[in-house]
């Protein structure tokens, strides 16, 4: 479904500054972008009112994790993008460790034909690499919908892991795309964790899993990616060391990324918040906060994802060691960037460029991630004024919760627009939930990579 919509009166988040004025969208696509005044409502047509509040593209999050197959009870895909799209984001693309692993062509058809069926927003699905399934890596490569192949060197939630330097030259010598790496060292982690055995206490997450752990993943991805100049995308950057070592040898193969939850927490809140903070890599320290913020604004970084991880309550309740590490995000993240930029941190426009066009142009998205006549008609109208604190109780992840609970966050999307079409609506002062108004399936589509 293609939607015809006219928003008027908004400050637009265009690529070369913020302007007052109105935006049409028609046949779902943006026809026309003019300043204050410029465009007249016809007939028949969809108006909003965005008097106050800005327009950005629709976010783009990279980097999800819904248990669709396997565990619909946590998160499938038509709530993780009710929630996605709650909080802003118009495209998801979604990590293979689900059950069964998406590892093979025929996993892929089923999810993308299953999204098709459930999802409300745009949807992207990557492929995870396993010691033995190059020709199944070969066989989706360029297929519609598939955006690269994920691999973990370091175990984590699920059984995907190819840690062994034979296996991941293999694989960097066999295929084409993207390779998105999971980069913690398994020889390294697996040496540690029996001398942490005895620790209950949740600091030892992270001195376990260890900033060399980190460091050393990345300087082997990196090295595979340069000996068999292979493009490379390291997710989840956590540590200084590992983002000043990127600084300098990144080239033109390697794009990063960082976690909202990186930038905001560090080893006082993981105190705070227990086993709801635990994830994989753990949330470090200050410094590494810092220096994540520090190469975000010098361009060493090129995105902010979620990492949406939906673990129940019920399993993070036995507490750390023995919870699960991950926490949902997606539905959070525009806000809580935005609030960060509010705060001063950093600029509106920054946030634009991290969630919107940035992973556009790490995946190679076309038509989205920027108000560009001709682009896509994804678009998130956010409220910047109002700050609501927000509650388990608000949350649109089948799990029910969120880290940031308690939390006070402005910038939530009053309507998230998917091709023209609102998907989701809050009321400005109404309850922060807000209203999801798609069918499953009815908006939406496969995204196409290049
Ligand atoms: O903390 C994590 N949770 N890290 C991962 O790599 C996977 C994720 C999950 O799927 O739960
Ligand atoms: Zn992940």
């Amino acid at each position: 479904m293609r939607g015809r919509l006219l928003v008027q009166n908004a400050f637009m988040v265009l690529p070369n500054g913020i302007v007052e004025g109105d935006l049409r969208i028609s046949n779902g696509l943006i026809e026309t972008i003019a300043p204050f005044g410029g465009l007249k409502p016809v007939v028949g047509e969809h108006v909003i009112d965005a008097t106050g509040l800005y327009i950005i593209p629709g976010a783009i999050d990279p980097h999800v994790h819904f248990r669709d197959p396997g565990n619909p009870e946590k998160e499938d895909l038509e709530s993780g993008s009710r929630a996605a799209a709650a909080g802003g984001i118009t495209s998801f693309l979604d990590m293979p460790n689900t059950y069964p692993n998406a590892t093979n062509r025929l996993s892929l058809e089923a999810k993308i034909s299953s999204a098709a069926k459930k999802a409300v927003t745009h949807h992207g699905f990557f492929i995870g690499a396993t010691t033995n399934n190059i020709p199944d890596l070969q066989s989706v490569q360029g297929m519609d919908g598939v955006c690269g192949i994920k691999i973990f060197m370091g175990s984590s939630t699920g059984d995907l892991l190819v840690h062994e330097q034979k296996h991941l030259e293999n694989i960097f010598s066999n295929t084409g795309g993207i390779i998105a790496t999971h980069a913690e060292d398994e020889k390294r982690l697996q040496s540690r964790i029996p001398k942490f055995k005895h620790r209950t206490d949740i600091a030892a997450h992270a001195e376990c899993r260890d900033v060399e752990c980190a460091l050393i993943a990345t300087k082997r991805a990196a090295a595979l990616a340069k000996d068999y100049d292979h493009r490379l995308h390291i997710v989840h950057l956590t540590s200084g060391k590992e983002a000043d070592w990127l600084t300098s040898n990144k080239g033109n193969l390697i794009t990063t990324e960082v976690c909202t939850q990186h930038l905001t927490f560090d080893q006082d809140d993981v105190e705070k918040l227990g086993a709801r903070a635990l994830m994989n890599p753990p949330i470090r320290y200050t410094e590494d906060k810092e220096k994540l913020w520090t190469r975000l604004k010098d361009g060493t970084i090129d995105c902010i994802v979620t990492d949406h991880a939906p673990h129940t309550l019920q399993s993070k309740s036995v507490g750390f060691p023995k919870a699960p590490a991950g926490m949902p995000g997606v539905e959070t993240s525009l806000p809580l960037m935005l609030t960060h930029a509010k705060s001063g941190k950093c600029s509106i426009s920054d946030v634009v460029k991290w969630m919107c066009s940035g992973p556009a142009k790490v995946y190679g998205i076309k038509n989205k991630g920027s108000l560009i006549e001709g682009f896509d008609g994804d678009l998130t109208i956010v409220d910047l004024e109002n700050y609501k604190p927000i509650q388990d109780s608000d949350t649109w992840t089948r799990v029910g919760w969120t880290p940031y609970a308690g939390m006070e966050l402005t910038g939530w999307p009053i309507y998230t627009i998917v091709d023209g079409i609102v998907v989701h609506k809050r009321e400005i002062g109404g309850l922060l939930r807000g209203k999801s108004l798609s069918l499953p399936g009815s908006t939406g589509r496969l995204i196409k990579f290049n």
